[in-house]
């Protein structure tokens, strides 16, 4: 059963439609899991033999398996199940939302009433091709509607499906495993301001304002639909954070004024261009002795060809096409092009905080990167991959 959002946006919905996203799960489930098992099988059987066969070597990497791997037929079938799946995602949720979108509205005006934080639109800012040119992850219509509230809301809704409980009733386990990551690993850094980039429904922002209750929190996004249903949707939580919509790769804040500069699933969105753009950004506006922390897809260089092979799916299949160029970046480089130290890069493997106890989490925090137990499959409980820079 898909873990249903407990916030104030939330809306009941029909039986049909959890069934659905039910199946969609179980689908998921068997095809992350059963079918990418078989082909791996199929991988180890018949097409590295047959390649070594033929040219007396393995694989050289990724890009030579995905080419051998194209006309195989189980990696056919894996890669339509999975495209219909994450479709699926999202199906299973565009109906109810659309049929609820004036409750939703309703509960999002009353939330804006009395606010604890506050939202900035920007209807001047341009947004960028990654933006209004994909509908990235298979998504409708991508991050921006003109709806003001329907896009954040799929996004949210879909989330659920999509992360299967992974991430919790809040879907944000990234942003508390971070935080409680930050906390833990720096305990005399005090943050008077954070901002999370690319912040989307704002669900990783809360988690950042929960654990520095005295900082001053910021999200943004491009997408104002995002950053609409973020401020209502951490209103509801009773969770004081400003939202803007605006982008990161020209950030308005002034110079020096954040403390710590936060992102979750971010940077693969962006070409390696604007990953630049985005990091000299940080630095400006970082105070000295600010740190940015990255959570994001673990580098290429960590992992083994066919590892690299799998998670470059989402490149070809999942219109994420930058993802790939960055998991094959080195972010330490990319840093010291921005003005970053690299003797201040770091980076680490977080475990999950909300499935974790808290004494196992701390230890986890002081022990080096291992990527063991970091896959694209769906499981009882992942880890996740970070790094950071301190200006
Ligand atoms: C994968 S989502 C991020 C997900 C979210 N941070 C999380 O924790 O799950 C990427 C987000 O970045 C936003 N975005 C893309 N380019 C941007 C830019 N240049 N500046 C700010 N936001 C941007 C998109 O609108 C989208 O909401």
């Amino acid at each position: 059963m898909p873990m249903p959002l407990q916030h104030g946006l939330k809306f009941d919905q029909a039986r049909d439609s959890i069934a659905r996203q039910d199946f969609v799960i179980g689908l998921r489930r068997y095809v992350l899991n059963d079918l990418a098992a078989a082909m791996r099988r199929r991988y180890d059987d018949q097409v590295l033999p047959a390649f070594e066969r033929r040219n007396g070597r393995p694989f050289a990497d990724q890009d030579e398996i995905h080419a051998a791997m194209v006309g195989n037929t189980t990696f056919q079938f894996y890669s339509a199940a999975r495209y219909n799946a994450q479709e699926m995602s999202w199906r299973s949720v565009i109906p109810e939302v659309a049929s609820h979108l004036g409750e939703i509205e309703a509960k999002a005006g009353a939330l804006a009433e009395a606010p604890r934080g506050s939202l900035e639109l920007d209807p001047s800012l341009e947004l960028p091709e990654n933006v209004t040119e994909l509908d990235v992850h298979l998504m409708p219509g991508g991050y921006e509607s003109k709806h003001e509230l329907l896009a954040g809301s799929v996004y949210d809704n879909g989330l659920t499906v999509f992360s299967a409980g992974m991430f919790g009733p809040h879907i944000d386990d990234i942003g508390q495993s971070f935080a409680h990551y930050v906390l833990e690993r720096f305990p005399d850094f005090k943050p008077k301001a954070i901002v999370d980039c690319g912040c989307t429904v704002g669900h990783n922002s809360v988690p950042w304002a929960q654990a520095y209750p005295e900082a001053e929190v910021h999200g943004i996004d491009v997408a104002s639909a995002s950053v609409r249903y973020a401020h209502a949707r951490a209103e509801s939580m009773d969770v004081a954070v400003h939202f803007h919509q605006m982008d990161a790769t020209e950030m308005t804040f002034a110079d020096e004024s954040m403390d710590l500069i936060v992102s979750a699933q971010f940077l693969h969105e962006l070409s390696i261009k604007d990953t630049r753009k985005y990091l000299a950004e940080c630095h400006r506006v970082l105070r000295p002795g600010g740190m940015v922390i990255t959570m994001e897809l673990a580098p290429a260089r960590y992992m083994a060809a066919y590892d690299c092979f799998y998670l470059d799916w989402d490149s070809y299949y999942n219109r994420e096409p930058f993802y790939r160029a960055f998991r094959n970046a080195d972010a330490a480089e990319l840093g010291a092009g921005a003005g970053f130290a690299k003797d201040k890069y770091f980076e680490f493997v977080v475990p999950q905080y909300t499935r974790t106890d808290p004494a196992e989490f701390a230890r986890q925090v002081g022990v080096p990167l291992s990527l063991e137990g970091y896959s694209g499959q769906i499981r009882d409980t992942i880890s996740y991959f970070g790094f950071g820079l301190i200006k």
